[in-house]
């Protein structure tokens, strides 16, 4: 038994990157290493909530007490994540969703050509998030926003277009931050405030990051 911040709470939380298949083979993905959605998940057990984590391919083990949903594309994430979407009271996207995906999936390995040019054609991907926050009822919504620069900027802009409840602006023009380390430093943003949290490990990082979720989501009105 635990007892916490969010216990008897239902998170759900996407991590990872996805990937996008081009052809039996081979796929568009990005360097999200599942490593801040998992800590997350940690913490969010720890304060005593219920988990789904929709995990896209990484190499962690699934933490204990969390229900992990492992997914390859966008589209499977968001399938993922709005199956029982009425159960989940908080819903944090930490994965590195592919923006766009190949318009087709090539049946048999694409074979290379004469041509010193090849063209990919591709197609947006539907934004989990921004679907999860225009649901209804709709969880207390928190998004991260991974920007190389005007990282503050793009966030709030980001919180307001995806109808967020809080953002997560992470810098990741960094090398010892963000994408695949250990570590990360970022700044919490709603509409009404702004707080910078130092580098940490992502672990201890998540346990901040909870507290912090947990008590903006009890403030709000629901
Ligand atoms: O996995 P790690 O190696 O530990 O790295 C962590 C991280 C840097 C990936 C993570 O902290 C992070 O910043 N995740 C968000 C990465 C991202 O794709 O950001 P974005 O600014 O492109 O997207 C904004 C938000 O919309 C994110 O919450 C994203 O999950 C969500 N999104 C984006 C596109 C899409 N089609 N669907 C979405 O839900």
């Amino acid at each position: 038994f635990q007892s916490g911040s969010l216990t008897g709470k239902t998170v759900f939380i996407t991590a990872g990157p996805t990937r996008e298949a081009m052809d039996p083979v081979r796929y568009i993905s990005n360097h999200s290493s599942g490593k801040m959605g998992y800590a997350l998940a940690e913490a969010a057990v720890e304060a005593g909530a219920k988990v789904k984590l929709i995990s896209g391919p990484v190499n962690i083990p699934v933490p204990e007490r969390v229900e992990r949903v492992s997914v390859e594309s966008a589209e499977e994430m968001l399938e993922a994540s709005m199956l029982d979407l009425g159960l989940c009271d908080i819903f944090i996207a930490a994965a590195a969703v592919a923006d766009y995906r190949p318009t087709a999936i090539a049946e048999h390995k694409i074979k290379k050509g004469s041509e010193e040019i090849m063209e990919l054609h591709l197609v947006k991907n539907p934004d989990i998030v921004a679907t999860v926050a225009n649901s209804s009822p709709k969880p207390f919504t928190v998004g991260f926003a991974a920007e190389t620069k005007d990282v503050l900027e793009y966030a709030r802009s980001k919180l307001e277009r995806k109808n967020l409840d809080l953002i997560i602006a992470n810098d990741v023009s960094r090398s010892d931050i963000g994408f695949n380390s250990d570590e990360n430093a970022v700044t919490l943003i709603s509409a009404s405030s702004t707080e910078s949290l130092p580098q940490a490990s992502k672990r201890q990082l998540a346990n901040r990051l909870i507290e912090r979720i947990s008590a903006q989501y009890k403030s709000t009105a629901r």
